[in-house]
Order: C-alpha cells, then sequence, then structure tokens
C-alpha cells in the first residue's frame, strides 16, 4: 500500500511530483521517491523516512526531466531504506509500485540466471528487470510490457518509464488502484483523484486488468486480452487545496475537536430534522422486509463501527447480523443467501481486503451497500449502494471523525430498517431521530472533558498495560479505545466485554494497571459497574466514563471519573466515543510519538 504518481508534462515535473506524492502519504511514509527522464538516461532521487526527506534531498540535488514517476512506500518486501524506496530501475527502464507481486522469488532468480543484478530487496524491482529483459531481446516499450504482465502474480499498480521515451509513460493496474488524469497537453497517472486534484479534474479510473500507454495528448486503455477498451473520462469532484492542521498540534486534535460539525453534517443528510424521521439520500434498490440477514464487513476502527451497528440492527430491526473481519470474510465460505445484504465500511474507501470481500459478496449474490468516506474510491465506485460519510479528509492515521460519522450513517439505516420492517412504529422513529439530532451538541459538551483527560493522560503514559471495558454497545467501544490507544501511543493495551473479565483477563489486574470502564447509565449499568468493582477489589486504576446520575452512584470506587452529558440509552457510543479519542490522543502526545503518521501504520492499508 503505497502511493504512485507519473507525469508526462511540458515543463519540468519533480515539484509537482512530490506535491502529489504529499497528498498520497496517507498510503505510506517509510521512504519515498521520484525518477526522471534527463537526456538518455533515467535518474533517481530517493530517501528513507518521510517526504520531506526527499524533499530536503532534491532541493540539494535538484532533478530535471518533463517525464517523470513518484512513490511513497509502506514497506511489504525490504526494509524501509534508501535502496528498498522506489523507483527501481535498472539502465532501460523505471518503475513505481503498489502491491505485491507474489511469484517475486521465482522471477528474481530466472531473470539472476540471466545475469540481471538485484540493488534491492523488493518484489517490485523484479518487474523492471522484467521488462528491462524483453526489451534487451529487441521488444518494443509497449511490447515488453504486454509480455511482462501476464508474468506477475498478485497485486499491482505500476506506473513504468523508459529510457529515452520522452513522450510515453506505462501505466497497468491489477489488484491496487490506478487513475489516468488527463490534461492540457499533459498527461498523468496516479493511485487515485487526491493525489491528481491539483493537476487535473478530468480523470478514467483503470479497471481491473487494464493497462494504458499514455503520451501528452492521448491515452490507450487496454484490457487483459489486450484489445483496446473504452473508458469513461469522468470529472472528479476531489478538492485540489491540501488540508492544513489549522491551530492545532495535530490533525488528530483537529479532527476530534471538528465531530460536532461534520457529525451534523452528515446527520442532516440522513434524517430529516424538521420532520424528525429517518431520510437516506436515495431509495435502496432491495427491501429490508425482503431480507433475512446482513452481514457486516470492514477493518480496524471501522469494523467496530460495525460492531456497535450489529447491536442496533438486531435490536432496532430484528434483523440478524453477523460481523467479519474482511480479511477473513472470503475464505471462511460462509453460507449466504442470494438477496441478502451485505454492508461494508470504510473510511478510505480502497481497503484491499474490505475491497476483496464486496467483490467476493457481489459474486455470491448479495445486495452490497457501502458506507465510504471517499466518494470517489473503488469501493464507492464498485458498490450496488453507497452511503456517504460527509467527514471530510481525515488525515490523521488514527480514524476518529470518520468512526463517529459512520455510526451516524449505520443508525440512520438501522432506524430505517426498523421502520420498513415494522418493528418501529412512527413514534420510536420520532424518538429516535430526536436522540440523533441532539448528538452534535452532546459531543460539544463531550469535548468539554478535555481538560481532565489531558491530566488523566500523564497516568496512562506511564503504563505498561491498560485494558478498556464496556458491555452492550459499549464493549465494541471498549475495543476501539484500546485500538486507539496502542496505535497511537504504542502501550499495550486491550478491550474486553465487561462481564468476560473474570474468564482470564482479570489475572492482569494490578495497582499498575489504568482500568479504563465505559458505563453510560443504561440497562447493563449495573452489571458494568459490578465487574467495575471485581477490578477495584484487585487494586486495578478505575477511569469511570459515565454520566452525572452514574457517577453519583459510584464514582467512590474509581480512581477519577469522566462525567458526560445526560443522554438516550441507544447512540451513547457517538458521544462516548470523543473521551477515549481524547485519552488516547493525549497519551500519544505527551509521549512525543508521531501522533498523525504512527510507525509501522499507513492510512490507507491496499495490500492484503
Ligand atoms: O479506510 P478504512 O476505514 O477501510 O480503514 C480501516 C482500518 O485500516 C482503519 O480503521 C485503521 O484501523 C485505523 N488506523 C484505526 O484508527
Amino acid at each position: 500500500m503505497c502511493g504512485i504518481v507519473g507525469i508526462l508534462g511540458r515543463g519540468p515535473v519533480a515539484d509537482r511530483l512530490i506535491d502529489s506524492l504529499k497528498r498520497l502519504e496517507y498510503r505510506g511514509y517509510d521512504s519515498a521517491g521520484i525518477g526522471t527522464l534527463k537526456g538518455n538516461h533515467i535518474e533517481l532521487r530517493r530517501a528513507e523516512g518521510k517526504l520531506r526527506n526527499l524533499e530536503t534531498r532534491v532541493r540539494c540535488h535538484p532533478l530535471s526531466g518533463h517525464v517523470g514517476i513518484g512513490h511513497t512506500r509502506w514497506a511489504t518486501h525490504g526494509k524501509p531504506t534508501e535502496h528498498n524506496a522506489h523507483p527501481h530501475a535498472t539502465d532501460n527502464v523505471a518503475v513505481v509500485h503498489n502491491g505485491i507481486i507474489e511469484n517475486f522469488r521465482e522471477l528474481r532468480a530466472e531473470l539472476k540466471q540471466h545475469g540481471a543484478c538485484f540493488a534491492s530487496e523488493t518484489d517490485t524491482e523484479v518487474v523492471a528487470h522484467l521488462i528491462d529483459s524483453y526489451l534487451k531481446n529487441g521488444c518494443s516499450p509497449q511490447d515488453a510490457v504486454k509480455a511482462s504482465l501476464p508474468r506477475l502474480v498478485g497485486a499491482f499498480a505500476l506506473a513504468i518509464l523508459f529510457k529515452g521515451q520522452h513522450d510515453l509513460m506505462i501505466g497497468a493496474r491489477k489488484g491496487s488502484p490506478l487513475a489516468i488524469g488527463h490534461g492540457e497537453g499533459e498527461m498523468y497517472l496516479g493511485s487515485d483523484a487526491i493525489a491528481l486534484a491539483p493537476l487535473t479534474d478530468l480523470i478514467t479510473y483503470l479497471e481491473d486488468g487494464d493497462w494504458a500507454v499514455l503520451n501528452r495528448n492521448f491515452a490507450v486503455v487496454y484490457d487483459t486480452q489486450g484489445t483496446v477498451a473504452r473508458r469513461e473520462v469522468v470529472k472528479s469532484a476531489t478538492s485540489s487545496v491540501l488540508v492544513d492542521k489549522a491551530n492545532y498540534r495535530h490533525f488528530m486534535a483537529k479532527e476530534i475537536h471538528e465531530q460536532p460539525e461534520v457529525i451534523g453534517q452528515t446527520l442532516a443528510h440522513y434524517v430529516d430534522i424538521a420532520n424528525e424521521s429517518v431520510a437516506l439520500p436515495q431509495e435502496l434498490p432491495f427491501n429490508f422486509n425482503e431480507i433475512g440477514h446482513i452481514s457486516i464487513t470492514a477493518c480496524g476502527t471501522a469494523g467496530y463501527a460495525g460492531h456497535i451497528a450489529k447491536y442496533w440492527f438486531e435490536r432496532l430491526a430484528r434483523l440478524p447480523v453477523e460481523l467479519d473481519v474482511a480479511s477473513e470474510f472470503r475464505y471462511r465460505e460462509a453460507p449466504m443467501r442470494k438477496g441478502d445484504l451485505a454492508v461494508f465500511i470504510s473510511q478510505s474507501g480502497e481497503t484491499a481486503d474490505t475491497l476483496a470481500a464486496l467483490r467476493y459478496a457481489k459474486s455470491q449474490g448479495l445486495h452490497t451497500l457501502s458506507i465510504v468516506n471517499v466518494q470517489s474510491s473503488t469501493i464507492a465506485r464498485e458498490s450496488g449502494t453507497v452511503l456517504q460519510t460527509l467527514a471530510g479528509p481525515e488525515i490523521g492515521v488514527a480514524s476518529t471523525k470518520a468512526f463517529t460519522c459512520q455510526l451516524v450513517v449505520l443508525a440512520a439505516l438501522a432506524v430505517a430498517a426498523g421502520k420498513a420492517r415494522g418493528e418501529l412504529s412512527e413514534s420510536d422513529e420520532i424518538d429516535l431521530v430526536r436522540a440523533l439530532i441532539e448528538i452534535p451538541r452532546l459531543v460539544t459538551a463531550a469535548l468539554a472533558s478535555e481538560p481532565q483527560i489531558e491530566k488523566l493522560a500523564r497516568d496512562i503514559a506511564k503504563s505498561r498495560d491498560v485494558l478498556y471495558l464496556g458491555r452492550g454497545t459499549s464493549f465494541p467501544l471498549a475495543l476501539e479505545g484500546a485500538l486507539k490507544l496502542k496505535e497511537i501511543s504504542y502501550i499495550h493495551a486491550a478491550g474486553y466485554a465487561a462481564g468476560e473479565l473474570k474468564h482470564g483477563p482479570i489475572a492482569l489486574v494490578d495497582e499498575s494497571v489504568p482500568v479504563i470502564v465505559i458505563a453510560p447509565c443504561d440497562r447493563l449499568f449495573e452489571k458494568t459497574i459490578s465487574n467495575m468493582q471485581e477490578v477495584a477489589a484487585r487494586g486495578g486504576k478505575i477511569i469511570l466514563i459515565t454520566d452525572a446520575s452514574g457517577a453519583a452512584e459510584v464514582s467512590k470506587d474509581a480512581l477519577a471519573t469522566i462525567v458526560l452529558p445526560k443522554m438516550g440509552t441507544t447512540f451513547t457510543p457517538i458521544v462516548y466515543a470523543i473521551p477515549v479519542q481524547l485519552l488516547a490522543y493525549h497519551t500519544a502526545s505527551l509521549m512525543g510519538t508521531d501522533v498523525d503518521q504512527p510507525r509501522n501504520l499507513a492510512k490507507s492499508v491496499t495490500v492484503e
């Protein structure tokens, strides 16, 4: 899961390649590189680490050339060093790649036998040498690529340059996304429309198996059979403005604070505020009465949003929900009933496992509905129905505002399902919609707990392990809290259903372990509190998150109580997510980790 870009320009391209890579850094930031054609040879600049290192290098050693490719890397094969950074090149050809070439060992051995010398440990370098071998056998660049592609097993998006070919670039995709951008007398390749936004808004999305031959004035797309394929040019609505941090230290902080506004925007898209009813922006191409079962599939935080929604669909619409981690969904051969509904949740809309699960569900004859934040993404384009979250660009690797907006859409959908199935009366719907309309105000109130949370974070920052407990919808929120903390602070954290603690994890509890108990005053409150007392009895340092009545009842057993506003019980996770996010944020920020780009991670995970 890397970002790639290519420019066939009318002027120097180095700076524009770097500008596009800035928009692709969410795909990986282990290393970055660019390559251009200079006279009769290919020149590269590459640097380990963040893009700013490459920028410094290019500033010291400028790169001319009107045609070039660029790459930002999330390491899969080989350490994140400079020599493993893309582009990978021979004398004749340079390649940037997103994906994994699964048969690279065999190809490498074969190419070595024929004299190829490898300079990196990457799978990508075989692509450069393979194409090079065909070029050396007298093939044209186009024929060399055509002969090479069928030999690559795995997933790839490629942008390829050829020595001496100043009006040629070739792109190919299988599994990983790739788009062509059409400029005025210029042509571009990019992993997505976001990378190309400052260059053009005229985009052709390549389909799986396509490859394309570009020159400055036109692009010819071929399908897997090598037949010329007609692919539409669409106008992208992606903004070219690079989002900034405003006055915040980190994007994550900014995104946490944007939640009242973006939740409000998303809500306004899914409910009719004046009539206090659910109003989905489009008619659904299926009838909830004919659905026997919903399967929800996603990864990471999006998966926890799905887990919370399972409680809502089951309770409000009496629809059984099966929940899957996307990387497992298509491999476990679960029986599926044609005509049932499969829901996919993804901020980026590019997560490889979620996309593969979507394609699998389609092949099984299920209705597919996706909840995505990036409207131009592959998942959005390939889903039967798309419900957009209006969270705006989420830059911090830790998902915050996308999560709460996903919950809003899922809540509206669950109410719509309950209504359609006759499980909710009109007055139930009004009550639930009123509760949803209250949420932006409640989230604002929850944000007021920040100074207290900042102080508590000092303690958490000294811990080795942290536990999160909750029951009902607070259980998946506990899982989300633990994920949030560990991904940005690198402190080990685990979330549990509060009732499950005594079946093993309670052995971890001692005076050094903070235990975050998420306990809104709902019908499970007393039970959660009993579990909390089991922890207190063993010396655990409890941080209780509840409302004023909960606090009045039990806060003496807690080291600290974060008091949230009183609210109805159904949608508490949307509001209780706020202290959970703030706790992770302030802990990591105190520890001085790279909050927005934590180690080993990427915002968009486009490999399996
Ligand atoms: O773009 P997606 O929503 O499909 O991404 C799914 C996960 O990779 C993502 O939620 C990840 O777990 C976040 N880093 C969590 O904060």
